[in-house]
């Protein structure tokens, strides 16, 4: 059930370079959120009519409600500078998260802040399995100890080689969906990244005839379904087409239903 909630700043830590993870308590709203889902927040220090600017859920702790942002341009560099005490207007939680429930052994693909909502998923799965991370630099890797802590195995890919192995997240990614075909088990993927990431991870879930789970970033407006700012193609099994809008039906979608 969504709610629109006057949330209080709890406080935020600075991680690597132009991250943040936020905390605030918001009672009604950190209860009910699922992984996948995302909030839509009302930036404090812009301007009224500012828009809202989206995020997926990074975690709950009983009423807490954490968020992991990357500083991009006007809203969250304001974001930024919010301390404890301040109060943030949040609607939320809004869209469709991932199912809980995997037919497979969950691997779990991640690129930049593409690890916010599969952090929460990690906690929130009844099996552990692996996560691979991916960025252009070790400053792109966020999270690896949470994943840790949840009993969960992280890989992790930098294109400039500066953690990890060298190179696309898809590397590993392709190795750990051998081992899993070798070892005769069903994968079952799960993906937050850039939009070439997440076509990659969807074509490797068609290719290896498993359910691959796609949560996509598009610019949004309302965040409730209400503007068309967010429209996505997508397929229905009988192979017809639909305009679908990513904060209402999504932002998790079943790879063989995008068109890309
Ligand atoms: C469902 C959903 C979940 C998201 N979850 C997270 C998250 O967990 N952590 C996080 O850091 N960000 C997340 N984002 C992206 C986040 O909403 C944008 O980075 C943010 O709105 C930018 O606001 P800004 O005012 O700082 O940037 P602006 O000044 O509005 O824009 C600065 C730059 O960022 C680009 N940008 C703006 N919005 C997006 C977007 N949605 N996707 C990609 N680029 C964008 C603009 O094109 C521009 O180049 C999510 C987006 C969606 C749709
Ligand atoms: S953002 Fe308005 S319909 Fe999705």
């Amino acid at each position: 059930m969504m709610k629109d909630v006057t949330c209080r700043v709890i406080g935020q830590t600075p991680l690597t370079a132009g991250y943040w993870a936020l905390d605030m308590e918001a009672p009604g709203l950190a209860e009910a959120a699922q992984p996948g889902q995302f909030v839509h927040v009302r930036v404090p220090g812009l301007e009224p009519i500012a828009l809202r600017r989206p995020f997926s859920i990074f975690g709950t702790e009983g009423t807490t409600l954490k968020l992991l942002y990357k500083t991009v341009g006007r809203g969250t560099s304001q974001m930024n500078r919010l301390v404890p005490g301040d109060p943030v207007q949040v609607i939320g939680p809004l869209g469709n998260g991932f199912p809980l429930e995997p037919r497979g052994e969950p691997l779990l693909v991640a690129g930049g802040y593409g690890v916010a909502p599969l952090a929460f998923l990690a906690g929130r799965l009844p099996t552990k399995g692996v996560v691979l991370i991916g960025g252009r630099s070790a400053d792109d890797v966020l999270a690896v100890t949470a994943f840790e802590r949840l009993g969960w195995t992280v890989r992790v890919a930098t294109e400039d080689g500066s953690l990890g192995e060298t190179g696309l997240v898809t590397v590993p990614l392709d190795r750990e969906l051998a081992r899993l075909h070798e070892a005769g088990a069903t994968p079952e993927l799960f993906s937050c990244g850039p939009d070439g990431l997440l076509r990659a991870v969807g074509e490797r879930a068609i290719q290896a005839g498993c359910r691959g789970w796609l949560s996509l970033d598009k610019h949004m407006v309302c965040g409730v379904g209400a503007c068309l700012a967010c429209v996505q193609r997508l397929r229905r099994e009988d192979g017809t087409e639909w305009i679908g809008r990513v904060c209402r039906d999504g932002p998790v979608f079943e790879a063989r239903e995008i068109v890309w």
